[in-house]
């Protein structure tokens, strides 16, 4: 298990970081790819706005540089740019030494040292004719509301398409909670969190979740809020998405929230089995807690993930059975939240394939078109008669 010495000594994947960089590891070659394939050029641009240093000192990759492998690997279909922003001048500096050597295998990768908001617009004109994925992952308070809207609103309509996967601090949420209820409204992080929420309406939500959830810590709250500002954000740029609570610990409080944000049926799609493909992965990374390690008869992270497949798959198999009931055709893709249900994020796409197969098989179900991958299907239920 790698996690970091939290001294600062050296930076290595934390399993909170595990969660977020297998998802971009995951999503961000299947973003470019699909989404500039009908545009000319075929160009995508990807953005790490608080970018760090982009590698660990143990040498995995961190998001930067998942960026830059993920244009290396896309480089035979698609032109993925890279724009990296971090203020740190040390970290920028080692960000800088690992985009040089990507550069010098022909990748397009802009750094910039400074505020992260001060590049929007650099970013947002480099981006012209090109779909744009924005990673914003600082460590606490995230952009002010509008410059975020702004950021999503600017290529105006739904293509070429604009997306993006937005750190939501937990613990800022908290603190600025605390804050609250202690009256101390002119306190830093109540000031902070009023900017990144575009207005005061996070209080009395945070509040609420607090006391309705007996008071005793900020964990409803966080969550309460993270939602509710996923939800304002979707409508204020018309997008949908979800909110994924990031745990540093089973049984933990969340660290943060991942907010993400997409015009497209399939974006929802792809992104529901990279957050599956991350949550294993971050379970593998931990193991089990010393809790569930009594109760369990093998001791293995393997017993953990194969017990979330099987309840996954189950969940799949009766969701599409419901789906299907009305023996109507249906676009996979336009059913994911319906599909997945409780398991998004946490059922694969492989999970979808074995529950129509299985209903194929026996009659259940047909594929009425067959797309080239499973969620640009068409499917229906066979109406069984008598
Ligand atoms: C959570 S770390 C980034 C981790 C990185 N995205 C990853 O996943 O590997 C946040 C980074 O944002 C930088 N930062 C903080 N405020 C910033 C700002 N206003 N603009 C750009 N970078 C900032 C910090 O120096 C820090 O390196």
């Amino acid at each position: 298990m790698a996690v970091g010495t939290g001294a600062g000594l050296l930076d290595e994947a934390q399993p909170q970081s595990v969660f977020k960089h297998a998802i971009l590891d995951q999503y961000l070659i299947r973003f470019a790819v699909m989404t500039a394939a009908k545009l000319s050029p075929k160009r995508a641009v990807l953005v790490d706005g608080f970018a760090g240093r982009g590698r660990h000192d143990d040498g995995s990759p961190a998001s930067s540089e998942l960026m830059m492998l993920a244009a290396q690997k896309a480089k035979t279909t698609t032109q993925v740019d890279l724009f990296l922003v971090e203020k740190n001048a040390a970290d920028y500096g080692r960000l800088d030494e690992v985009a040089n050597e990507y550069r010098a295998r022909g990748a397009i990768v802009q750094t910039r040292h400074g505020e992260c908001g001060a590049f929007l617009d650099e970013v947002i004109a480099g981006a012209a004719g090109a779909s744009l994925f924005l990673f914003l992952d600082p460590c606490g308070a995230n952009l002010p509301w509008d410059q975020v809207v702004t950021a999503l609103k600017a290529k105006r309509g739904s293509w070429p398409r604009t997306e993006a996967l937005l750190n939501f601090s937990a613990g800022l949420t908290r603190r600025a909670g605390g804050q609250v209820k202690a009256g101390q409204l002119d306190a830093d992080g109540v000031k902070r969190l009023n900017l990144v929420c575009g207005g005061e309406w996070w209080q009395e939500v945070a509040l609420g979740a607090h006391l309705a959830s007996g008071a005793k810590d900020w964990e409803a709250a966080a969550h309460s809020v993270a939602e509710e500002y996923g939800a304002r954000l979707a409508r204020a740029v018309d997008m949908s998405g979800s909110v994924t609570p990031v745990l540093g610990q089973i049984g933990r409080q969340p660290i943060y929230h991942l907010v993400f944000l997409t015009h497209g049926a399939q974006g929802l799609w792809v992104m529901s089995d990279a957050l599956a493909v991350a949550h294993e992965k971050w379970l593998r990374t931990l193991g089990p807690s010393d809790e569930q390690a009594e109760g369990m008869l093998f001791n293995t992270a393997d017993h953990q993930v194969d017990e979330l497949r099987q309840l996954a798959l189950l969940r799949v198999r009766e969701n599409l059975e419901h789906l299907l009931a009305d023996g109507k055709p249906k676009a996979v893709a336009q059913h994911t939240r319906e599909i997945f249900g409780q398991s998004f994020g946490l059922a694969r796409e492989k999970d979808f394939n074995a529950a129509l197969r299985a209903m194929v098989a026996d009659g259940r179900a047909e594929i009425v078109t067959r797309g080239k991958k499973p969620h640009q299907h068409v499917i229906r239920g066979s109406i069984t008669t008598g």
